[in-house]
């Protein structure tokens, strides 16, 4: 392994599929095909005795496990909501707020993807009195499309949550400074916070506005399109979500 990292061959071959995945995208479905899911069962064997070589691994990962990924960086990765939920609306956060804080109960905001309306000054409006929460979280890797998997929650309480996520065991060092632990579900987990880093420094608060605004163009401009070739639009489109109803289960199937 040290000699294989040594002459760097690996990291050019890696490259190489990098390039190969990124290349071949656009001509893929978004979602793997039978091939792609059926080619899985190359990953059926038993535990291997031996060894195998850096390269071998590497070249099964791209032969046979990327053709079933879903092909989330080609640009046409979106979802087509048809359901009874997710129209996109947003709470009355402040009257909430208030109701709750009277009532001694604790508001958290699920803002999964929809915190995010909070970066354009055009929509902020709809995350308005969410300063009153006890608690958020919000997701990067959906509207921001970092890697999976970079959660983030924001406590008022810093105490309440440090007695929710405590763990205790003899062996368990606490540092001086912030133990990561204490603040989420895991332990040990990879260094998620340079994604999510990478993706604010390159994009900017302008650039995260940016993005944010034109997800909700599109959606608006779907919702247009698809009302002027027949379709029922059933929610006011106010973010990144429209959903369309079409009449049975075969239209649905016909239509997508
Ligand atoms: C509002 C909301 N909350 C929570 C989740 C779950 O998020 P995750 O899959 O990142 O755990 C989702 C997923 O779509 C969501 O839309």
């Amino acid at each position: 392994m040290r000699h294989e990292m040594g002459d760097k061959k690996l990291f050019e071959q890696a490259k190489a599929y990098a390039f190969d995945y990124m290349d071949t995208i656009a001509a893929r479905t978004v979602y793997p095909d039978a091939r792609g899911i059926a080619n899985l069962a190359r990953f059926d064997e038993p535990m291997p005795e031996n060894p195998h070589t850096g390269e071998d691994v590497l070249h099964l990962l791209h032969a046979y496990g990327s053709p079933a990924t879903v092909a989330q960086t080609g640009g046409r990765y979106f979802g087509f909501v048809n359901g009874n939920v997710n129209t996109g609306a947003f709470d009355g956060f402040d009257a909430i707020c208030e109701e709750a804080r009277q009532a001694g109960a604790w508001v958290h905001v699920d803002g999964a993807f929809g915190l995010w309306a909070a970066a354009s000054e055009k929509r902020q409006y709809l995350t308005r009195g969410i300063e009153k929460a006890d608690s958020w979280c919000v997701d990067r890797h959906k509207t921001l499309n970092t890697p999976y998997d970079c959660g983030i929650i924001l406590c008022r309480h810093r105490e309440a949550l440090i007695e929710a996520r405590q763990a205790s065991g003899a062996y368990i060092q606490y540092s001086d400074p912030r133990d990561g632990m204490l603040y989420g579900p895991d332990m040990s987990r990879r260094a998620r916070a340079v994604e999510v880093w990478a993706a604010l420094k390159y994009l900017g608060r302008n650039g995260v506005a940016q993005l944010i605004d034109g997800f909700c163009e599109n959606a608006a401009y779907f919702a247009e399109a698809l009302k002027e070739n027949g379709f029922r639009v059933l929610n006011d489109v106010v973010f990144n979500q429209m959903l369309v109803a079409c009449q049975t289960p075969t239209e649905t199937q016909r239509t997508l």
